[in-house]
């Protein structure tokens, strides 16, 4: 083969590969399937998040809703997705945003109706997009009839949530808390009732208290919360807040976590979390959830997987058990999040080597026979646009549709859509609001504002005097119409090229490897082989052009021939 020199700035290329040896720093070789495994739908799926308050607002009241999303569905079908997973649009009284649920089986006003919701699915499946819902089960809103009831201790509802005893030995009212766990959202995890006398446990907001998991009660109405929405037709459930599910009965107080000197009631981090986090039950909740949605599908002969997503920023031997258990013998979720493209590379400055890692090591942890998942953005973190800096949004794009497995894009990361402008007094983030001294660096209303669809009033997002949060400046310039011009060269249809891309690949029944490699401090390299082609992207992280030698790679993406069920070699 001739010598093919490249000037890269970031660039997916099919074909021939070869790299110059010597400037190979590192490189790691896995292999993924053999051609005697068929993939389920969602194994090669692209997951596009919806944010239902910023989509589309169909009525002109400032938030999004159903009937808005269900208008521009054929976003997404000409974007090419797999699937859409909507954040919570059931009945709430919307303190954190939709994830303070006071009905689990009805949609809240503001997003439509029920039959809205029908006829969105509807429309999704026929146009071949599935629909996934945001299943909330750590915890309600304080306005769910469960707590009220409980908080009234009704015969029957006591337990359901997690209360603490009055101690006898204090004469003060209310009593000092009852430990030292801090809230995810500041301050004290406990809320004192008057009515009932006793604390209650909320990792969240105030308005958020905690289901209480060893209830067989609360399980069972869980599951059945499921199948309700397995019935509506829905095609899976991301799963929220799961490592919470579950905390010390002898509520123990936790030690400070290592590398902290003091206890910041502000800073759940500042304690080491072993009583409230990733207790061994809440896998075994999960893996009942599997079960529980398995189990539908057979029972009613459904001949599609429906799908669990598990949401949980723990420590990667952790995160690795919401697969499944150690010994193989449970199934939870089909995947946990990949959250290391965001927790690892945290500015635009991040070097290949953290690049590398943060994509290594899952490959690395990941137990054979489980599908990867690539996610660089969603409405809890900054816009990857932001993060990683303008410049970087068609090669993170590029990346996370050549990885093998799920790719998750959060909406508008197609189009390279940057964090919006909020002030304080405009923002709703609960975790957020209460301080505004803070406002800048917790915020999550920034990554939550209305999408960018055109340059108009509002960005299309809807015709009114208002939107919930200020559409961002940025409109103007980086929005969907400006970008979806045939011929140009844009964040939009870069990304709809790679869809393509990634739809042809996966109808491949050969041989699948993957090779990350180092190619210099700038470039990184990944390679996609199967016998009859080659998928290889250059991802230049610096501010200049690079000059690639392509002779001689072979070497470095060796075909390892194993099947993704027996193990992976790292070569
Ligand atoms: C995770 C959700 O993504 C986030 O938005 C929410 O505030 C918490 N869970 C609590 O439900
Ligand atoms: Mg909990």
């Amino acid at each position: 083969m001739d010598v093919m020199w490249c000037h890269i700035v970031s660039l997916l290329v099919i074909g021939i590969l070869a790299v110059d040896s010597n400037n190979v720093q590192k490189s790691t070789t896995v292999s993924l399937k053999s051609s005697d495994d068929s993939l389920d739908w969602w194994q090669t799926a692209v997951f596009y998040q919806i944010y239902p308050r910023s989509f589309m607002d169909s009525d002109n009241d400032g938030v999004g809703d159903l009937k808005g999303i269900e208008s521009k569905l054929d976003h997404l079908k000409d974007a090419g997705v797999t699937a859409t997973w909507l954040s919570p649009i059931f009945k709430s009284p919307q303190v954190d945003q939709g994830y303070d649920i006071s009905d689990y089986r009805m949609v809240d006003p503001i997003f439509g109706s029920n039959d809205d919701l029908t006829s969105l699915i509807k429309k999704a499946h026929d146009l071949g997009i599935k629909v996934i819902l945001d299943f909330v089960p750590n915890h309600t809103s304080d306005k769910h009839e469960w707590f009220v009831k409980s908080n009234n201790m009704t015969p029957g509802y006591e337990d359901y949530y997690i209360w603490h005893p009055k101690s006898n030995n204090t004469s003060s009212n209310p009593p000092p808390v009852p430990n030292n766990w801090i809230s995810n959202f500041k301050g004290s995890a406990w809320e004192w009732s008057e009515k009932r006398q006793q604390y209650y446990y909320h990792n969240f907001a105030i308005q958020q208290p905690d289901l209480n998991y060893s209830n067989p009660k609360v399980v069972k109405e869980m599951k059945d919360t499921l199948t309700y929405w397995l019935d509506q037709g829905v095609d899976g459930f991301r799963i929220d807040a799961v490592p919470y599910l579950f905390e010390d009965p002898q509520f123990r107080d936790q030690p400070l976590a290592d590398g902290y000197t003091e206890y910041d009631i502000n800073n759940a981090d500042s304690l080491n979390q072993m009583y409230i986090k990733d207790l061994p039950k809440t896998f075994d909740m999960i893996y009942q959830f599997r079960e529980h949605v398995d189990e539908y599908v057979k029972k009613n002969n459904k001949n599609e997987t429906k799908v669990l997503m598990t949401e949980a920023y723990s420590p990667i031997e952790k995160q690795m058990l919401y697969y499944g258990s150690k010994d193989g013998s449970r199934k939870g979720a089909h995947f946990t999040f990949n959250f290391n493209l965001i927790s690892d590379i945290t500015n635009p400055n991040f070097t290949i080597d953290e690049l590398y890692d943060a994509i290594n090591k899952w490959l690395v942890y990941i137990p054979s026979g489980y599908t990867s998942n690539w996610v660089i953005g969603n409405h809890d973190n900054h816009r990857a646009a932001t993060r990683y800096g303008k410049d970087n949004v068609d090669g993170f794009n590029m990346l996370i549709a050549i990885l093998p497995g799920v790719m998750v894009t959060y909406n508008g990361e197609e189009i390279g859509m940057e964090d919006g402008e909020v002030t304080c007094e405009e923002g709703f983030d609960p975790q957020a609001t209460k301080n505004c001294s803070s406002f800048n660096q917790t915020s999550r209303d920034f990554e939550r504002t209305p999408y960018h669809w055109d340059d108009s009033v509002n960005a299309g997002f809807n015709t009114g005097h208002k939107t919930w949060l200020p559409v961002s400046e940025k409109s103007k310039e980086v929005n969907l119409k400006a970008q979806n011009i045939e011929g140009i060269y844009s964040h939009y249809n870069i990304y709809k090229e790679l869809m393509n891309l990634r739809n042809n690949f996966k109808n491949s029944s050969t041989i699948d490897s993957l090779a990350v490699i180092k190619v210099n401090e700038n470039v990184l390299q990944i390679v996609r082989s199967r016998d009859d082609a080659e998928y290889i992207l250059l991802f230049n992280i610096g501010d200049k052009d690079e000059t690639i030698d392509f002779l001689q790679a072979k070497m470095y993406h060796k075909v390892v021939v194993s099947s993704l069920k027996s193990s992976y070699e790292i070569g």
